[in-house]
């Protein structure tokens, strides 16, 4: 997602936009630019980086305006860089335009234009969206605001536009579908952002743009319509929230807000990918190297802390589902212990940031040897997605809680499609096996909403154990990751020792631990494993040891055994570690908190571990 800003009234605008992009830099920092209208000239100001590093750069430049936008990147198509960055100008350069969202469908629209003779800049979405609208207004010699109303129509996908030209001076020209807008409404003056956080110091009356409208902004003229060009009458409403917590979107804190977002970052992840309708799965990533994939001598997974855990559940799969081996790796032991890797061999790396200097350094050691590497991250553009041969984005925005959530399960969720899709191709999987998974795939995302309904009894059960020395997570199979990101959750936000381990292994003596002070997590989802789970639930049970279970709705054993447990929707076990982590992380959260611990800046912890 991106942050977007405009402003037109009596204010110079510049000052007003940069504040804001600031304000909204949560929601990605790849690139910010600004486009400022004055006496019919229109000057756009552009740079990757963060907004301070734009803000450097517009030490001497003309930012005399009454009229502006801005806008704050975390790049979707076309990786970071001065020329990706918004806002982009029209073939003319008459107008300019910042985007917030994803057209799905605008390389057809890129094609027919590049047919028309027209060449482009960048390698965004927006810049094909912004000439379609130019080439529309010009051949139907109509205004700019039918020509955005035309081309509208015609896009797939999600947007929030913010459009000025030179020819209308005091006018900014905004239009939302998926992606949101607020209009503040002031004396002389509108503002317009996509939440109210660069809003708020000015005034508390605003509108919330809804899908479909088309506003029509000047500094004492707010004009609301549909796409159908009907004139709506807009419903101002009063701010109750205090800037902090609007740019946390009303949560406490970020890394509630992120566990909040799964269901729509996961289908997110999903989108224009896996079909159950269609029975596909396209991942350009995996389809355009398959040959690399499917005759891989074997698969090496490299990753650090949440992602190795990822990389942990994708062993289990692909084993299952493909049938080629695998092996994960901790990527700082990887770079330091002379691994063999030889030409064939095929090497997954996952990481949120793409920054991860051990991942990294693991990766360039590992090309140099002939890997072909396959990155799944979720900063577009990063080092990591930068030095992959293929990949497959999470697509999971800008991840601001230092403990990862959002980005986890989204990892978990392409390497689920890219374990199907090889199978699918290797002839590994039954067409019925694989649809019923691309079902069960299609039904996470209300999962995860309806597991997050009842979040408040995971609060309840961490005040309970907060004052816990230590805690014990156990799980089996596609669980047994989860059992470990469970535990690393509740260390890294809660500072509470914890240690996760396959259930079966505690009777080789881990289970010397427990005692009635002793908190122990099971992951007891029904699954293959799940009369074993019982038996050492039974074993922890006869220790006196405490037990907290994350069980299958209607469990009434798991639960007859536990101190306190928590139901999750059913769903086939390879798939499952998408709810059961859930829990989990709400769990961590609550620990966290109840012990009034900054949960979205750990101490000693970093977003990024960008040093060796
Ligand atoms: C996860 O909650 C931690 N913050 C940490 O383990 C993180 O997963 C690890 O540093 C890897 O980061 P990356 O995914 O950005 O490479």
């Amino acid at each position: 997602m991106c942050g977007i800003v405009g402003y037109t009234g009596h204010r110079q605008a510049y000052p007003v936009i940069l504040k804001g992009l600031k304000r909204l830099e949560y929601r990605g920092y790849d690139s910010s630019g600004v486009a400022l209208l004055k006496d019919g000239v229109l000057n756009v100001y552009k740079k990757k980086g963060k907004v301070a590093e734009l803000e450097e750069s517009m030490i001497g430049k003309n930012i005399d305006a009454q009229i502006g936008i801005g806008h704050t990147r975390w790049a979707t198509h076309g990786e970071p860089s001065d020329r990706n960055a918004h806002p982009h100008s029209s073939k003319s350069g008459k107008i300019a335009m910042i985007h917030n969202g994803i057209i799905e469908n605008y390389a057809l629209i890129k094609q027919e234009l590049v047919n028309k003779g027209y060449s482009f800049t960048s390698d965004t979405d927006t810049e094909v969206l912004l000439n379609f609208i130019e080439d529309i207004k010009n051949n139907n010699e109509c205004s700019l605001e039918e020509a955005i109303r035309i081309a509208l129509k015609r896009v797939t996908g999600a947007y929030c536009i913010l459009v000025v030209e030179q020819d209308n001076p005091d006018t900014i020209i905004a239009a939302r579908k998926g992606s949101p807008l607020v209009i503040g409404i002031g004396k002389g003056e509108h503002f317009l952002a996509s939440d109210a956080s660069p809003i708020i110091e000015y005034t508390k009356e605003v509108v919330y743009v809804n899908d479909y409208e088309l506003a029509i902004v000047k500094p004492d003229e707010l004009i609301l319509k549909n796409i159908g060009n009907e004139k709506i009458t807009p419903f101002i409403t009063k701010l109750d929230m205090e800037l902090a917590a609007i740019e946390k979107g009303g949560y406490d804190h970020f890394m509630l807000k992120e566990i909040f977002e799964q269901p729509s970052t996961i289908f997110d992840c999903l989108r224009g990918r896996l079909d159950s309708k269609e029975s596909t799965i396209k991942m350009s990533g995996v389809d355009l190297n398959i040959e690399h994939i499917i005759n891989a001598n074997r698969i090496m997974i490299v990753a650090c802390g949440t992602s190795w855990h990822a990389g942990l559940v994708a062993e289990y799969i692909i084993e299952e589902l493909c049938r080629i081996p695998v092996e994960v790796e901790y990527a700082s032991e990887f770079r330091y212990r002379n691994p063999i890797v030889n030409k064939g061999d095929l090497i997954i790396a996952i990481s949120q940031s793409g920054e991860t200097a051990d991942t990294l350094v693991a990766l360039e050691k590992a090309k140099e040897d002939g890997a072909f590497i396959f990155g799944v991250v979720n900063a577009v553009g990063s080092s990591i997605a930068r030095i992959s041969n293929a990949g497959a984005y999470t697509h999971a925005g800008p991840e601001i809680g230092v403990a990862s959530t959002k980005a986890f399960t989204g990892q978990l969720a392409v390497l689920i499609m890219v374990a199907l899709s090889i199978a699918k191709h290797k002839g590994t999987i039954t067409d019925a096996r694989f649809n019923e998974l691309l079902v069960e795939m299609e039904q996470i995302p209300e999962k995860v909403d309806s597991i997050l309904k009842n979040a408040e009894q995971l609060k309840v059960i961490a005040e309970k154990y907060k004052d816990a020395s230590d805690f014990l997570f156990l799980g089996r199979g596609y669980n047994f990751p989860i059992a470990l990101e469970g535990a690393l959750k509740l260390k890294e936000i809660s500072y509470i020792h914890a240690e996760g381990y396959p259930a079966a292994e505690m009777k080789h003596g881990p289970i010397a631990l427990v005692d009635e002070n002793l908190p122990v997590v099971f992951i007891a989802t029904k699954d293959q494993y799940h009369e074993k789970i019982v038996s050492n639930m039974q074993e922890i049970k006869a220790r006196k040891g405490k037990i907290i279970s994350i069980i299958t709705e209607g469990d009434k054993v798991s639960a007859e055994l536990s101190n306190d447990c928590f139901a999750i929707p059913t769903a086939d076990e390879i798939i499952a570690p998408l709810l059961t982590v859930i829990p989990l992380q709400l769990l961590s959260y609550y620990v966290g908190i109840a012990k009034g611990i900054d949960v979205d800046k750990p101490r000693n912890l970093a977003k990024s571990v960008t040093v060796e």
